[in-house]
């Protein structure tokens, strides 16, 4: 099955075209086209996501994105297409709020084939509701002209596709996963704990009660003065100060819930010991916040641990995934590959490759395997900014 998948949920426009084989047992891909345009340069001025930003640059981009991904997979082939009057109109309409791009999206559907794919697959949620329209809109414009069946993708299922693949020479596998499974998802927008005990059905163990881990490093970065996206700043910093070889600190933070009697979460007193520690000690010096990100990302890392620890023992997993943004954290990576090992050694471990860690439409397309081949299509699908797994 070839599946051409689109992702708009946050400040990534991406497009893949995936082949697959197999089955839910044991699957096979083979990425045939990959697009993706970041666009943090643009929001870093803005210190974060700037939605109407955010949907007008989704706009502009697709197009040109998708016409990257099907001349990678060699599926583009020119040629002319009248689209009748009545598919023309009710299209028009679809795409009526996505400023230029009912111009754009005409003017390259009538100049080539419908491509050789069976399937297209959109995030549809959780995400930022203007952004994910974008996608919605253009993947149903293309399953309109083109006559193709459309799946809607939850994208805290296309991170647990991406943490559950594993590059095989030119191809990713999933295959092999032993159920249930546990999953750490930690974005943006996310910090929960969800098991899939059967194959795609999941149910919640525990979630943030206030910020998302992303989010915190978002604001201590911020609060330190380090540019948007402040995750991968906060761990540069952290890093250089654990390479320098000194143990020692002035800074001591809190690890929130840590012995609570639950697997639910708390950053925002985290967030906020930095606050008062920085109010305690105005004009900090650049060795001082390599300090505070090592003792900020020692907590998070501490907490994250524990809670996951837990659901492990709660719940049976026999896999552990961590997914989203910021399990491309170096630290985090580290204190779970050892403590796995020395503590739950039973328990397979999956982190995504570091090219699927951050946004991207290669883990749509995963997911969307799945639930095309259960047929799940929609003609409508629509965006919630919400979007449960379980
Ligand atoms: O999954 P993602 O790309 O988008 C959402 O769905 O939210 O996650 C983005 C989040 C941001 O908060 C970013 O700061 C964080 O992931 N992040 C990191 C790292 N890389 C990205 N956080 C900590 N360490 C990193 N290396
Ligand atoms: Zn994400």
């Amino acid at each position: 099955m070839k599946i051409l998948a689109i992702e708009t949920s946050c400040d990534e426009t991406a497009v893949a075209i995936l082949e697959a084989r197999g089955d839910e047992k044991s699957a096979r891909f083979t990425v045939l086209g990959n697009a993706l345009l970041s666009q943090i340069d643009i929001h870093r001025e803005y210190g974060g996501v700037f939605p109407a930003l955010a949907k007008r640059e989704h706009a502009k981009n697709l197009v040109p994105l998708l016409e990257a991904a099907l001349e990678e997979a060699e599926l583009l082939h020119e040629d002319t297409q009248a689209l009748p009057d009545e598919a023309r109109a009710k299209i028009s309409e679809i795409l009526a709020r996505e400023p230029g791009l009912a111009e754009a999206f005409f003017e390259f559907v009538s100049e080539c084939e419908p491509p050789a794919i069976d399937a297209l697959a959109v995030t549809a949620g959780p995400g930022l509701e203007p952004a994910l329209w974008v996608g919605i809109n253009f993947a149903k414009a293309l399953a309109l002209t083109w006559g193709k069946p459309l799946v809607a993708v939850n994208h805290m299922e296309g991170h647990i596709m991406a943490a559950l693949a594993k590059n095989e020479g030119e191809e990713l596998m999933i295959e092999d996963v032993a159920l249930p499974v546990l999953a750490l998802l930690i974005s943006g927008g996310h910090t929960e704990l969800v098991v899939m005990k059967r194959w795609l059905e999941y149910t919640l163990v525990g979630q943030t009660r206030d910020d998302a881990v992303g989010e915190a490093f978002d604001k201590v970065a911020r609060m330190l003065a380090l540019p948007y996206p402040g995750g991968p700043e906060i761990s540069r910093l952290a890093e250089e100060v654990r390479a320098s070889g000194v143990r020692t600190s002035d800074f001591e933070l809190p690890r929130p819930m840590i012995d609570s009697n639950s697997c639910d979460f708390s950053f925002a007193g985290l967030k906020t010991a930095v606050l008062y520690l920085l109010k305690d000690k105005p004009g900090v010096n650049e060795e001082e916040k390599k300090h505070i990100a090592r003792e900020f990302e020692n907590a998070v890392a501490d907490v994250l641990w524990r809670k996951t620890s837990r659901a492990l023992e709660e719940t049976g997993a026999k896999t552990l995934v961590i997914g989203g943004g910021v399990s491309a954290n170096r630290h985090i990576r580290r204190v779970f590959t050892e403590k796995m090992r020395t503590e739950h050694s039973g328990t397979a471990l999956r982190i995504p490759p570091a090219a699927l860690t951050t946004d991207n439409a290669i883990m749509i397309a995963l997911a969307g395997f799945y639930r095309a081949r259960r047929e799940e299509f929609t003609g409508d699908p629509e965006a919630n900014g919400n979007r449960p797994l379980a």
